[in-house]
């Protein structure tokens, strides 16, 4: 018999009994109960076919020991058995369960122990004894559970010679749309079934609506671009906006000497920055701005000296792929200094830039950076400061220390550092400061509005968040992609 013949059976069954229990029919029929169940379920997905109830029985089994007891007698019965009428001394007695037995033989005063120079010796207290324990043990095994009293059970229980078992079933009867021959239920309603008027008369499947569906296919978010989404939440949160980063190539113009990097630091070697080869130069500048920009690098101007040097159009021409993103914040700065009246900014962007560096653990040619710049009037370095710590506070990083650096274009200069509660130390997670005039001047910035920048890397957070710790496992060739398909979403604030 096939486990799908089992729903047939029963609704012949029901046909001819009205009602039907599970537990019964399971053992009238020799079919495992559990199959019964599933044919019961099987019917039950047809509507109204039949009504069920459950129900459980408890009932009491013998133990192996209450079996044992049942067949052969109780042990205490054995052992008075056993002493005879003269009586026995204990280590001539070889019954298997003899404690129990002795315990038991004493507390119904059949017996009784004596002293003897060979040892303790049993005997017989009482002429004659009868077998209740096994007599009971009997009855239950004959279904008849019934007719002992609660306390006889519970000592019997509590000697381990019974267990309780407990049975769910169901009661199964009739419903209101029974039939013999379950019709296959429609899955869908076709355009056939309405053009045809068949969807009257046909049965439909129910919808499951706990069903979780198919996944839908989709693509995943590198753990990247997910903790850089984290980020940029924060941003718009604390009224930033984002700044247009779609520039990869940059002129040394925009990357370095806008920034009053002079022209011979060592950041502007091939050793440091990659050069673009095609199209290996820029020509299109704002003109007057470069010539200001050229001037104080070269003479100085607004109360700086500048570099006093030969400061050369070819230099600043040389595309690069961009070193940092400040290439960018120069550039939006320019364009804020353009407008008629000066407005208040907070811009941030997060995106790619590139460094010729030494590949390792934790160096890449590429990598993201985070970059916040806020422009306002009168800015002092505790504003400075507030600004990083309720940016960090956002990212859950409440610790901060702060360290003078050097930075060509911004005074005065400082890492940032966060305790890190893991390696029990202060790592450093950011590089700040407050753009210097010779930058924010030339491209007309009024003089007393400040700029305050800050930059992180995108990686630093992500490879600590997603517990990586080599960058190569995160990002190139090597990157594991069953680990983008699996990692969860990034809550930078919820740690
Ligand atoms: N550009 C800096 C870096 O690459 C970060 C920074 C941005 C520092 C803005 C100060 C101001 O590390």
């Amino acid at each position: 018999m096939t486990a799908t013949d089992v729903p047939q059976i029963l609704l012949n069954w029901l046909n001819e009994h009205d009602t039907c229990d599970s537990v019964a029919v399971a053992e009238n029929l020799k079919i495992p109960h559990q199959k019964i169940i599933g044919g019961i379920k099987s019917i039950l997905s047809h509507d109204g076919v039949i009504n069920t109830e459950d129900y459980s029985v408890s009932e009491y089994v013998l133990s192996d020991e209450g079996e044992l007891m049942a067949k052969e007698g109780s042990h205490e019965y054995n052992l008075y058995q056993t002493i005879g009428a003269d009586g026995k001394l204990l280590k001539d007695i070889k019954l298997a369960n003899v404690k129990v037995a002795q315990s038991k033989a004493l507390e119904a005063k059949w017996i009784a122990i004596e002293k003897t120079e060979n040892g303790p010796k049993l005997v017989r207290k009482v002429d004659k004894v009868e077998d209740i324990v096994s007599a009971d043990l009997k009855k239950i095994a004959a279904g008849k559970a019934e007719e002992l009293e609660k306390a006889t059970i519970e000592a019997l229980k509590k000697r381990k010679a019974l267990t309780v078992q407990i049975t769910k079933g169901l009661k199964v009867s009739k419903g209101p749309n029974f039939v013999v021959t379950l019709e296959k239920p429609e899955l869908d309603l076709t355009a056939e079934m309405l053009a045809n008027g068949s969807w009257a008369t046909k049965s439909f499947k129910k919808y499951n609506f706990d069903a979780l569906g198919v996944p839908p296919s989709s693509g995943h978010y590198h753990p990247l671009l997910k903790v850089r989404t984290e980020f940029r939440q924060i941003f718009l949160e604390m009224g930033f906006s984002e700044m247009p980063t779609n520039r990869y190539v940059e002129s040394s113009f925009w990357n370095f000497d806008a920034l009053f990097q002079p022209q011979q630091h060592p950041a502007r070697d091939a050793h440091d920055t990659f050069f673009v080869s095609d199209p290996a130069i820029s020509t299109k500048f704002p003109e007057e701005y470069l010539e200001r920009v050229k001037k104080v690098h070269a003479e100085g101007g607004y109360g700086s000296i500048g570099y006093e040097y030969d400061w050369k159009i070819e230099e600043a021409q040389k595309n690069v792929l961009r070193t940092h993103t400040t290439a960018i914040s120069a550039r939006q700065l320019y364009l804020l200094a353009q407008q008629k009246e000066f407005k208040p900014a907070k811009m941030f962007s997060i995106d790619r830039v590139f460094r010729n560096e030494t590949l390792d653990a934790t160096h890449l040619a590429e990598f993201h950076q985070v970059e916040g710049v806020v422009a306002e009037k009168n800015l002092s370095l505790g504003h400075v400061i507030g600004l990083f710590t309720e940016f960090f506070r956002k990212c859950g990083i409440e610790n901060l220390k702060f360290k003078p650096t050097y930075n060509p274009y911004t005074e005065p200069s400082m890492e940032i550092f966060a305790y890190h509660d893991g390696l029990k130390k202060w790592v450093e997670i950011g590089n700040s400061g407050l753009f210097r005039p010779e930058m924010l001047l030339p491209m007309g910035l009024p003089p007393d509005v400040n700029v305050a920048g800050f930059g992180l890397s995108l990686e630093r957070p992500t490879m600590i968040r997603y517990g990586i710790s080599n960058i190569r496992e995160l990002f190139g060739p090597k990157i594991n992609i069953e680990m983008i398909y699996k990692n969860p979403i990034c809550r930078l604030e919820k740690e």
